[in-house]
């Protein structure tokens, strides 16, 4: 593309009220960040359960960047699978009950090469209508061409499986929707897909340390057992506090994506030191329901609080909680408006969002304390 063209697409961007910033953010303790000298209340992270600054997490990567160093120096099946890649990758199959999983750079990755490895070229990929990107564009790519169903609706993806000769869809969906907060009925999904032998992928991303027992996510909780998955995905950025994703699945499926799966085979493996305090994030995870629970009753009061103010919530069950505004233009303006109250909150807009649904998209942490959401409604309620 000309540069003509790049600068003509940026200020139809800016005209639209589209056009994203990039901030350098110092987090800081209690689930707060200093951005430009002036600290804020974040409602927009993902560090759901305070692993991301827990000093036992910090300390295991220290010990790991002692033992083994900050790079894989290689891809992990020429050199870059080491000790801590394995430690890790015992953990998690410890945690969920999967035979094996692979580990990614990061969920974007793993999610390619999901879709991309695993749906045959006769086959169709259905998936739902608010998908994130990373689903989307794998499922772009693929020969044997995509569907998406209605956001969480059974009847729908019910339509679409009928319309294939069977056994010749795979299904796609994720356990919490990023921006909306909200899930799919697992186990009524599951059913229909054995229905029609359709495997049934995860991208469990926002489930996974939240959801279920020990969290061992959105698929747990609903009672599937890892047999009715193909493949899981989740991702280390978000409640386990780190970077970098997974698929966990059955010994020959992990085994398939080894040998085909181009986004593993060809990339850097993880860092080992953060593969380190992965598995310290991990344990903590399993052992620590009090993130849980704190994280439930930051929940409790913000819903509570928002519905007495009459806030415009999407319904949502999880710690994404979001605030429909509809235009793009008013979302940016509350938005800068919170900011000058000292709290960031990211007002998310088109293409993230379909066109007249930006929002303040609310994330809650254990790490928060109770005094920061009473605050947060507060200046929503003012501002609305
Ligand atoms: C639902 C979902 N899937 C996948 C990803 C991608 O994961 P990562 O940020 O690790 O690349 C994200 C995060 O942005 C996500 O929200």
């Amino acid at each position: 593309m000309d540069l003509a063209s790049m600068q003509q697409a940026l200020s139809e961007r800016r005209q639209q009220q589209l056009h994203r910033n990039q901030f350098a953010m110092q987090p800081l303790p209690d689930g707060m960040v200093r951005v430009q000298g002036k600290d804020y209340l974040n409602f927009s992270g993902n560090d759901y359960l305070g692993l991301a600054q827990d000093p036992a997490v910090l300390a295991a990567l220290t010990e790991g960047a002692a033992r083994f160093g900050l790079g894989s120096s290689g891809s992990p099946l020429v050199t870059g699978h080491h000790y801590a890649h394995q430690a890790l990758s015992d953990a998690l199959c410890d945690w969920l009950g999967f035979d094996e999983v692979l580990l990614f750079s990061s969920g974007f990755a793993a999610n390619q090469t999901m879709l991309q490895t695993l749906a045959a070229q006769d086959e169709r990929i259905l998936l739902d209508k608010l998908s994130h990107a990373s689903l989307i564009d794998a499922a772009k790519h693929h020969a044997g061409g995509f569907k998406r169903f209605l956001h969480n609706d059974l009847t729908s993806l019910h339509q679409l499986l009928i319309q294939q000769a069977t056994g010749k869809s795979v299904v796609v969906t994720e356990g919490v929707f990023s921006m909306d907060g909200d899930s799919p009925d697992l186990a009524g999904m599951a059913a229909l897909c054995a229905l029609y032998q359709a495997p049934l992928l995860l991208d469990d991303a926002h489930g996974l340390g939240v959801c279920g027992n020990e969290g061992r996510g959105s698929w747990q909780q609903q009672g599937l057992a890892p047999a009715q998955l193909q493949a899981l995905m989740a991702n280390f950025g978000k409640a386990l506090g780190g970077s970098g994703g997974f698929i966990a699945a059955s010994a020959t499926v992990i085994d398939y994506l080894r040998q085909f799966g181009r986004h593993y085979i060809y990339s850097t493996a993880l860092s080992p030191a953060l593969c380190w305090a992965q598995q310290k994030a991990v344990q903590l995870c399993r052992q620590d329901d009090w993130r849980r629970e704190r994280l439930q009753q930051h929940l409790g009061l913000f819903q509570q609080l928002a519905q007495a103010a009459g806030l415009p919530l999407v319904a949502s069950g999880s710690a994404i909680q979001p605030v429909l505004v509809g235009d793009a233009g008013r979302c940016l303006a509350l938005s800068q408006a919170l900011k000058e109250k000292g709290i960031w909150l990211t007002a998310i807009r088109p293409p993230t969002v379909a066109a007249g649904k930006a929002r303040l998209r609310i994330t809650l942490s254990a790490a928060h304390q109770p005094e920061h959401i009473r605050t947060l409604v507060a200046a929503l309620q003012e501002l609305f």
